[in-house]
């Protein structure tokens, strides 16, 4: 606060003192007011504003006691007057000089008592999100694929024609191609090679041997997209695991082996399986593996009595595509057909995280509802 209620504007004798007597009383006054603002500059900010108030050159209270009070004086007054300012004036600059110093040195105490923090307060609360399903169950099949032997490698989600399809064995005017009709990225004319998004994790076969030499045990879990109309059981992105192993002494046992082993370890040692003809162009033979129905045991009826809804009375769901390796897609990689052999698998992660937790609409998986992922903490 401007200190105006001191009289700074008008010269003394308009305020009645006349004496040198008088005098000392009135620079008292201003003494007792430079103390009590005293007492509130601390930050660095405030400790500025005060300075300016009461040394400021033109406008500052020492000055205009200068102008008003000392210049205008009459003769007797003058000594008294002039004494007074210097005392004022020494104490002022002192006091301030010395905050400043105690602000810059950071041990003005009550500034700091003001910047406290008091520990003992509760934070604030964010909780930590957990593993969408999907993570959980790539996690749990790595785990399994990790323990005998596998690693895990991951690919480009934006393909080339010749890794999605060529490469294994789907010509361009091949029929599977209709199935995998997919989404292609517009490219600027002129473009090397068209791109599209991987309409399966497969193109990591191609990937994985062109890079290394046999033996190759690798599994490949990722996103793959196609276009598909959004219902119960499709989503125009979903998710797959895709397993190779190739060496020289690879056998359809190892491979039917290997795929009973991670079943019983993923569904629980309770259930079956078994395998049925297919067809892939990239291995040959080709199979569909499919689990004894995890809802009914296999019997194909429910608890009810009437059929099982899950596997329409069959006893068996259908699980994923797999095979042995086609020695077509050998000649892509430069592996020598006559001395390697290998199988192949792929399955959708979606497919089978609803079939273990029992989720019957895979749209939510990509909904994000806190309701529903909280469930899986
Ligand atoms: N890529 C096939 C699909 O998305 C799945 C598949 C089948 C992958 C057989 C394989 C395999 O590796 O051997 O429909």
């Amino acid at each position: 606060m401007q200190p105006t209620d001191l009289g700074l504007e008008r010269p003394l004798a308009a305020l009645g003192v006349t004496e040198p007597g008088q005098v000392p009383v009135r620079f008292a006054a201003l003494r007792t007011h430079f103390e009590g603002q005293f007492q509130t500059v601390h930050a660095e900010s405030e400790w500025k504003i005060f300075r300016d108030q009461w040394l400021g050159r033109k406008s500052g209270v020492l000055a205009q006691i200068t102008d008003n009070w000392l210049k205008p004086a009459s003769p007797e007054l003058k000594r008294a007057v002039g004494a007074g300012l210097n005392e004022l004036r020494a104490h002022v600059e002192s006091k301030i000089e010395e905050r400043r110093l105690a602000i810059e040195s950071g041990s003005d105490q009550s500034a700091l008592a003001r910047e406290h923090v008091d520990l003992s307060l509760p934070g604030v609360h964010r909780p930590i999100g957990s593993h969408h399903l999907i993570r959980q169950v790539f996690q749990e099949i790595e785990d399994i694929f990790v323990s005998i032997g596998f690693s895990v490698v991951e690919g480009p989600e934006i393909e080339t024609p010749y890794y999605n399809f060529e490469a294994l064995n789907i010509p361009e005017f091949h029929p599977v191609r209709d199935d995998m009709d997919t989404f292609y990225l517009d490219l600027p004319k002129g473009a090397p090679s068209p791109l599209l998004l991987r309409t399966h994790t497969s193109p990591m076969q191609i990937r994985t041997m062109e890079k290394h030499k046999p033996p190759v045990r690798v599994i490949v879990p990722g996103k793959v997209y196609r276009r598909d109309n959004p219902d119960a059981t499709h989503s125009f992105i979903f998710h797959q695991v895709e397993g190779l192993a190739v060496d020289s002494d690879i056998t359809f046992c190892d491979f039917t082996g290997t795929i009973e082993y991670f079943v019983k370890q993923f569904f629980g040692h309770g259930v079956k399986t078994r395998f049925r003809p297919s067809y892939f162009p990239f291995t040959e033979p080709s199979v569909e593996f499919d689990v004894s129905c995890i809802f009914c045991g296999g019997a194909g009826t429910a608890t009810s009595g009437g059929t099982c809804s899950k596997c329409k009375g069959a006893g068996w769901i259908e699980l994923f595509g797999a095979g042995m390796v086609d020695p077509a897609v050998y000649g892509f990689v430069n592996y020598d057909a006559k001395k390697v052999s290998g199988f192949a698998f792929g399955m959708g992660i979606d497919r089978l995280a609803m079939l273990k937790y029992q989720i019957d609409d895979i749209q939510v998986l990509f909904q994000n509802d806190v309701r529903f992922l909280r469930q899986f903490p």
